[in-house]
């Protein structure tokens, strides 16, 4: 990167350097062929223009600092794509890693892959993504790209694994796929550090609150996540708050499930 920029600033000064000739001795030289050349010498060193390299430091900048988490998390997701740590990587067709951003305050956790995501190596991408998207804009004036969503295990869970291209073959993922793929999500969240989690349903509340009671015991209160990622006295808050699919199945669900979004939007505006 240093080297890189002192190239970027030796071309910078040459390019300065001859401007200058060009204006103050008046000289009779064709300004613009001079140009011409030094942009030519540019190309042929490494095929980039000066500004082009400088555009492309300042892009790489940004990154770095924007997004400090961004090669860390391509790395997990690397990683996580090339897993087999539990059967469910023999079977599926994509790794669903997470989308959104690597920054966000708040991280949304639904249960596993679906047929939909299955095949586009993303969540929440059927009709119950559907639904989560526009409760985000209503509700919370976010967009997917505002926050993370993510799922407690990465792959699709099949009820027969021998047909990934068959619809009505999802299943519950089981506990010894949720221990398997666990660490990943906990290694997202020290990633991103959002302030708060939303669990959406059942299997997800119960796997990261360590708890039994169902969602309609849990939901529409906080709760601090168990696992201690940022040091003691610092946990991370959880909302529970119904899947998307119950909605689907349940309109009465949506009053409720509004609130929750309430309490959500009131916790990130504090
Ligand atoms: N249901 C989930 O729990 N996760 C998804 O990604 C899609 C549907």
């Amino acid at each position: 990167m240093k080297k890189e920029l002192k190239s970027i600033t030796a071309d910078l000064a040459a390019y300065v350097k001859q401007l200058d000739e060009d204006t103050t001795s008046h000289r009779s030289q064709d300004t613009g062929h001079r140009l011409q050349d030094i942009s030519h010498m540019a190309q042929e060193t490494d095929k980039k223009t000066p500004a082009e390299k400088i555009r492309d430091a300042g892009r790489e900048a940004r990154d770095t600092v924007v997004r400090p988490t961004g090669d860390a998390m391509a790395a997990l997701a690397k990683e996580i794509r090339a897993c087999r740590k539990c059967r469910l990587g023999n079977s599926r067709l994509n790794a669903v890693v997470g989308v959104g951003n690597t920054s966000a305050k708040v991280v949304f956790v639904g249960e596993g892959p679906g047929f939909q995501e299955d095949h586009k190596g993303e969540p929440f991408v059927g009709r119950s993504g559907q639904l989560l998207d526009k409760i985000l804009d209503t509700v919370l004036g976010l967009k997917r790209e505002d926050v993370y969503i993510a799922n407690i295990v990465k792959c699709h869970p099949m009820k027969d694994p021998e047909s990934p291209e068959s619809h009505g073959n999802d299943r519950p993922p089981d506990p010894e796929e949720i221990s398997a793929c666990r660490p990943y999500l906990d290694r997202q969240l020290v990633l991103i550090k959002p302030k708060c989690i939303v669990t959406l349903g059942s299997v997800a509340t119960k796997v990261l609150l360590g708890v039994t009671q169902g969602i309609s015991l849990m939901r529409g209160k906080w709760h601090d996540y168990p696992v201690d990622l940022f040091g003691p006295g610092h946990p991370i808050k959880v909302l529970p708050t119904y899947h998307p699919a119950a909605l689907l199945r349940n309109s009465n669900l949506k009053r409720e499930t509004w609130e929750d979004m309430k309490m959500l939007k009131a916790f990130l505006d504090e």
